[in-house]
């Protein structure tokens, strides 16, 4: 049988998975990735779980089109709501010997290490807050762990919108750390579980309280794809290994180049697509 090899492929609702891609480059920089950004139709942290399910679904199947037999949903609100039933449902029937991962549970099988008190927070979209993916995750690996989590539904518009820099970024910054803090003083580890969040980091960190530890996924998120990758060479071969990096959006390609390199750390080159 014939194998079909390509890229890598790393999926967000915008630009918040390249905080990811850049972990996983910076890692792993020997395979061809491709990146998608559904900008046309961001943000998806406060749309439900059948629209976003429904787009995810339609971004991935483009993915395999384009020759990837592993896909990354480097965003937490398509891993909550539509990984499961893409893996259960949808993969057996159109491709079942490719593979789509989330960052959900890569995250969930560390954090409980970070922490001390065993109180944690979580910061995300409102879809991945009313999932409850991260407390369902994080309990099979850390039963004794406590998880607290707030929706922070203005961050992402903000981020997308080049206001994160701001005064308005400080007074949702200042707004939901206080409503996490609020729920119990004992966390001492919060993790953002927004790939758009890292451009928030400075001004999250400075609105809390010196011995909360601040952690962003993207390098757990790049350590698991290499443990993966080792675990499953018949993945693993499939990938194409030239160093390569391609970035497609379903907005304007212009305004996307102008945008990533903030969420990315270099300048890049994008195509638009139309997704159908
Ligand atoms: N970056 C996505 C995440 O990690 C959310 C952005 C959105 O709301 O579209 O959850």
């Amino acid at each position: 049988m014939q194998t079909e090899k390509g890229p890598i492929g790393v999926f967000d609702s915008g630009y918040g998975g390249l905080t990811v891609l850049k972990e996983i480059t910076a890692l792993l920089p020997q395979y061809n990735y491709i990146y998608l950004g559904d900008n046309a139709r961001t943000p998806y942290g406060s749309r439900s779980f059948e629209t976003v399910y429904h787009y995810t679904l339609q971004c991935v199947e483009w993915f395999f089109k384009k020759g990837c037999s592993l896909v990354i949903l480097a965003c937490n609100t398509a891993s909550a709501k539509a990984l499961r039933t893409i893996q259960q449902k949808n993969l057996p029937i159109i491709a079942p010997n490719k593979r789509v991962l989330g960052v959900i549970r890569p995250s969930a099988e560390l954090i409980g290490s970070f922490s001390k008190t065993k109180h944690i927070g979580i910061m995300g979209t409102q879809g991945t807050v009313n999932s409850q993916s991260y407390p369902l995750e994080i309990q099979k690996y850390f039963p004794d762990v406590r998880v607290w989590q707030q929706a922070c539904p203005m961050w992402v518009p903000l981020i997308e919108n080049s206001e994160h820099m701001n005064a308005g970024a400080d007074y949702f910054v200042k707004k939901y750390t206080q409503q996490l803090l609020a729920q119990s003083a004992a966390i001492d580890t919060i993790l953002l579980a927004c790939t758009h969040y890292p451009l928030l980091y400075h001004k999250i960190e400075a609105a809390l309280p010196s011995h909360i530890q601040v952690i962003m996924q993207g390098g757990i998120v790049a350590n698991s794809l290499q443990n993966y990758l080792l675990r499953h060479p018949e993945i693993e071969e499939k990938c194409t290994k030239n160093g390569v990096q391609s970035f497609f959006t379903t907005d304007d390609s212009a305004i996307f180049e102008q945008q990533a390199g903030l969420f990315y750390g270099q300048p890049i080159q994008a195509w638009q697509i139309e997704i159908s």
